[in-house]
């Protein structure tokens, strides 16, 4: 479910984006064919479709997202956004080119602030003990949780249902080690034992 509302939340983010540099050159360079395309009713119809989307899939991940996610970034970004909606309206309507300007930039500084975001993410946890720890303890030390959830069925931020993987033992260690797509690579963070505790701890999860 969330998997399919993050596609869908990416799509519309780079239509919306598209959309309004498009508007925003019309505008700016006062082109006339490209002005008269984004005043015919179906454009405006779509974007007002594309706009609701972007933004109602938007709350819905932020609302679902687990708290340690929610970063000054991220609350920095969506003010942005919201900033930028008054500024667009008024701008676009008026054709006031510096409002419109202003309101692109805001728009693609939130998208910049949204990929730095990703990228902090991506940085994995560290165990910070030398004691024996089962692969249970290891699962919550590096917050697999915080995608995977307690019970390994989450599925965040295209998280895969570890209840229902079908992985080898060999491809779970593979992939802890080297994270794929949006998981991160927890190569530095496991000694052998640990990573060997918590590929049993995965297997467990696996039969449930
Ligand atoms: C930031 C989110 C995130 C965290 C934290 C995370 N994962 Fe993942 N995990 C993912 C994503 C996304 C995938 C799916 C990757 C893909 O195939 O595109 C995944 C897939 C997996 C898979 C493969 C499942 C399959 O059948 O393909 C395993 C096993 C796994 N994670 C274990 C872990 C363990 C163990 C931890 C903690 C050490 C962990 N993950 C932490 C996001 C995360």
């Amino acid at each position: 479910m969330e998997t399919g509302f993050l596609h869908l939340h990416k799509t519309t983010v780079i239509l919306f984006l598209a959309l309004y540099l498009f508007k925003w050159i019309a505008l700016t360079f006062n082109v006339e064919g490209l002005k008269a395309f984004f005043a015919k009713k179906g454009l405006r119809i779509f974007e007002m479709v594309i706009s609701t989307l972007f933004l109602v899939t938007g709350m819905y991940l932020m609302v679902k997202m687990p708290a340690e996610l929610r970063t000054n970034l991220l609350w920095i970004k969506i003010a942005l956004v919201f900033a930028s909606i008054p500024l667009a309206v008024i701008g676009f309507k008026r054709s006031n080119k510096i409002l419109a300007t202003l309101s692109v930039l805001l728009i693609i500084t939130s998208y910049g602030l949204a990929e730095m975001h990703k990228k902090n993410k991506g940085k994995s946890a560290t165990i910070e003990t030398t004691a024996t720890l089962s692969g249970q303890e290891i699962y919550a030390k590096l917050n697999c949780a915080i995608c995977h959830g307690q019970d390994g069925k989450l599925m965040l931020n295209g998280a895969k249902d570890l209840t229902a993987s079908t992985l080898s033992r060999a491809d779970i260690e593979h992939q802890i080690l080297n994270g794929k797509n949006a998981m991160p690579a927890y190569k530095d963070a496991l000694t052998p034992e640990q990573l060997k505790s918590l590929t049993d701890y995965v297997t467990s999860l696996q039969q449930k």
